[in-house]
């Protein structure tokens, strides 16, 4: 009832249908707020896409002061980091949900039912589980990290909501045996596996260790430093391929800006904290990297 409301509020046109893979909104225009929205879209996705290679840059040379490289004296505030992950990761969790339930026209639900499905089966972990989950750590996380993720993670979840719910609401059912959807929500799922078969690996070391720092075996741990970052990595190249569209591949690179150059850190450190530290071992990529 509310939504309904809430819906008629934003007096938006029922989107048409058109050509898979256009991206194209509907051609006149349905109010000043449907202007916003589509002119809000494409500052926040050449945005996101412009950040890529500075973040990318950036982050090579300054490591985020948290987790192995956090350090007390960084920033004011501080939270504990089981309630900064959650804080943090709140935002991608609710924007894709509520641009889902604004959007008027449920002709398309079916499938992007689908598409929300498995971006809250990646954020659903990540929001409540992950930090349910985790140790609790003696380490903080400065306040200014969790604002910055927030305006990444609202930007990236409104451009990927926008484009899904109100861009492209025409989506048709047969999309889901075309084999971009299917490649891409099986790569989508191995990634995930990847990423949360990791993080476990990592947990179960202070389980039977106690607190501090191990290194980590067994899986894709023989091949590379964080293969938790690797499947993050993975996740979202499905999520490309699956939804075929420009927010998803800006996500795909901006993840790859933010996690690799992390990787590299995490590398570096276990390489000079563990004299015996598996020596083949790459840092993101097996083999290469
Ligand atoms: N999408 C993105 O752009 C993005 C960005 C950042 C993170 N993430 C995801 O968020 C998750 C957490 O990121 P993170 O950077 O905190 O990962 P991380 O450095 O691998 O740490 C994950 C957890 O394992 C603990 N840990 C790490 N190395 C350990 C070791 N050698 N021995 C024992 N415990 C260890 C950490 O404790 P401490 O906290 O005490 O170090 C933390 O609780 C990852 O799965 C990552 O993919 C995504």
């Amino acid at each position: 009832m509310y939504w309904t409301k809430l819906q008629k509020q934003w007096n938006m046109e029922q989107c048409r249908e058109d050509g898979f893979g256009s991206g194209n909104a509907p051609p006149e225009s349905s109010g000043v707020k449907r202007g916003l929205m589509e002119t809000l879209y494409w500052i926040l996705l050449w945005c996101q896409l412009g950040l890529v290679l500075p973040v990318l840059i950036f982050l090579l040379f300054v490591k985020a002061p948290y987790g192995k490289f956090a350090s007390d004296k960084t920033g004011l505030f501080r939270w504990d980091s089981r309630a900064a992950w959650l804080i943090m990761e709140l935002p991608a969790f609710l924007t894709i949900l509520v641009l889902f339930l604004l959007c008027p026209d449920r002709s398309g639900r079916r499938l992007t039912t689908v598409f929300l499905l498995f971006w809250e089966c990646h954020y659903g972990y990540r929001t409540f589980v992950f930090p349910l989950l985790m140790k609790k750590s003696r380490k903080s996380f400065p306040a200014y990290i969790v604002f910055s993720a927030w305006f990444f993670n609202i930007m990236n979840g409104y451009i990927n909501g926008y484009f899904l719910f109100f861009r492209r609401p025409g989506y048709e059912i047969s999309w889901l045996t075309d084999l971009r959807f299917i490649a891409g929500a099986a790569l989508f799922l191995w990634g995930f596996t990847i990423h949360v078969r990791s993080d476990a690996r990592l947990r179960k070391l202070r389980k039977e260790n106690g607190p501090g720092y191990y290194i980590p075996r067994g899986g894709l741990y023989e091949y590379v430093s964080n293969p938790n970052y690797l499947g993050e990595w993975i996740e979202w190249c499905g999520w490309a391929l699956m939804t075929w569209s420009l927010p998803g591949l800006a996500f795909a690179a901006f993840t790859f800006a933010n996690l690799f150059p992390r990787a590299v850190a995490n590398h570096r450190w276990y390489r000079e904290h563990f004299p015996d530290y598996p020596a083949r071992r790459k840092a993101f990529l097996p083999g290469i990297l």
